[in-house]
């Protein structure tokens, strides 16, 4: 009988998490004082993190235990189903086996939870009261306002404001679980102040809300900064996806030949690709692919250098693939994949060639969503419907060629607070948008202080 449902027992769910920073070809570059443009030091960092977490995030120690009351929280909704999808494969007409690692059966929805507990608990261990935090899609704000209930301190999210009108439920789940929502930019800061002067219409952008929940948390006493992508320790916890993934194609019996996650700042990519990248750093044929928005082509079509994190360049200039900090991505519906930079460990892996990067346009990604939601059962998130129009690519690669391969990918979310996007989609009211060079050489240009990597 065929199987669907691959599942381990909670035995079998992983103890640590893997810092591929252990195995990387390049070692990375050190992220740069905004200040002075020398490396930063852990003390430059302590009014935004709690120290705990900065010693995670410049750690190359390969292994990291997981601490028993995150481990806790985790086996709630883990190990993850990884699921064959015979429906789709079949409406593909595809010799290719395609598995999915669901990561949208958190309470919040996706895989940000895997992340929003541990912060929430090295920041309670440190003795922190309160997080101030940004969300795009909301699966953000929703995953750390659970985490921070869970271990009692308060949250403030800024949501970039095109989700926070999109998407009015998320909202209600933050307060649902203890927390204060906002749309960004927001009269509370005065960098969202500065933008609303300037740009009263704005959509908002990751950047603009970054540089609120940044300014908050070093204004506000006893509060930390909390980001759910991008940042090392961020990735660290997410590569639970990818070593469950192992063990359940171990127990399966083969290994997968293309590894997919979509990429907005990095996290769920990394979360599923790092365990497999460790193999293919030590010889395993297998191609890891990440899918991005041609509205906002980071890896794709960014250049590869000294960027801030958000728009008021207060935060510490990382290595990494960028549009620019200044760039405002166009509004479109898959809001976590709106975010001007990619993760440096992410950046790097690419730079060195073992990560491809491929762009998707709106409408492809929604036309593989819906297909996917009308062959396997499960309506995923916008920003998932471009790692599964990357998988449509390869699986009708393979038909093409009449090889079977297996691919995996990483269903990030569930779309069911995203019901409006699909509303614009079925009522032929979405476009596709390719970026025009000029926007990408303007941005760039705007960036002005950028040192440059060769
Ligand atoms: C469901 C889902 N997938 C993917 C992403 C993109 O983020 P990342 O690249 O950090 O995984 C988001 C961000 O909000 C998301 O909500």
């Amino acid at each position: 009988m065929a199987a669907y449902k691959h599942i381990l027992s909670e035995r079998d769910m992983p103890r640590k998490w893997y810092n591929i920073q252990a195995d990387m070809p390049t070692p990375m570059r050190p992220p740069l004082h905004p200040g002075t443009g020398q490396p930063i030091a852990a003390a430059d960092l302590e009014r935004v993190f709690p120290g705990n977490l900065i010693e995670q995030e410049m750690s190359t120690q390969r292994w990291i235990d997981i601490p028993e009351p995150v481990i806790e929280r985790l086996l709630t909704f883990r190990p993850t189903p990884l699921r064959r999808a015979y429906a789709f494969e079949k409406a593909l007409k595809t010799p290719a086996k395609i598995y999915c690692k669901d990561e949208s059966v958190s309470p919040p929805g996706s895989h940000k939870f895997n992340t929003a507990i541990a912060q929430a608990f090295y920041n309670k261990e440190f003795g922190i009261k309160r997080i101030a935090t940004e969300t795009g899609a909301g699966q953000w704000g929703s995953s750390l306002a659970l985490a921070c209930q869970f271990f009692g301190l308060e949250l403030k999210v800024y949501m970039v404001r095109v989700s926070f009108e999109q998407k009015p439920f998320r909202k209600l789940m933050m307060q649902a679980w203890g927390a204060k929502c906002v749309g960004s930019p927001s009269q509370d800061t005065a960098a969202g102040r500065k933008v609303l002067a300037e740009m009263p219409d704005t959509p908002g952008s990751l950047a603009i809300a970054i540089s609120e929940a940044v300014e908050d948390a070093v204004t506000t006493p006893d509060t930390r900064y909390a980001l759910g992508s991008v940042l090392n320790h961020v990735l660290l916890h997410q590569t639970i996806i990818g070593l469950e993934t192992q063990k359940q194609f171990k127990k399966l019996g083969v290994s997968p030949d293309v590894v997919v996650g979509c990429a907005g700042g990095g996290s769920n990519f990394a979360g599923i690709a790092f365990p497999f990248l460790r193999e293919k750093i030590h010889g395993a044929n297998v191609r890891i692919v990440a899918a991005e928005p041609t509205a906002c082509p980071t890896l794709t079509r960014g250049v590869f250098g000294y960027d801030f994190g958000d728009l008021s360049g207060s935060t510490p200039l990382l290595p990494m693939y960028t549009l620019g900090h200044k760039f405002i991505p166009a509004a479109l519906h898959a809001g976590g994949l709106r975010y001007h930079g990619m993760a440096p460990l992410v950046s790097q892996l690419t730079k060195d060639g073992l990560v491809e990067a491929t762009s998707v346009q709106q409408l492809e990604s929604y036309a593989a969503g819906v297909l996917w939601a009308r062959t396997e059962g499960f309506i995923p998130a916008p920003e998932t419907t471009h790692a599964i129009a990357a998988v449509v690519r390869e699986a009708e690669r393979a038909r093409e060629e009449g090889v079977e391969k297996n691919i995996v990918f990483c269903y990030s979310g569930h779309g069911i607070m995203d019901l409006s996007g699909y509303d614009a989609y079925l009522g032929g009211r979405l476009t596709n948008y390719e970026l025009p060079q000029s926007e990408i050489d303007r941005a760039i240009h705007d960036n002005g202080k950028m040192p440059p990597i060769n």
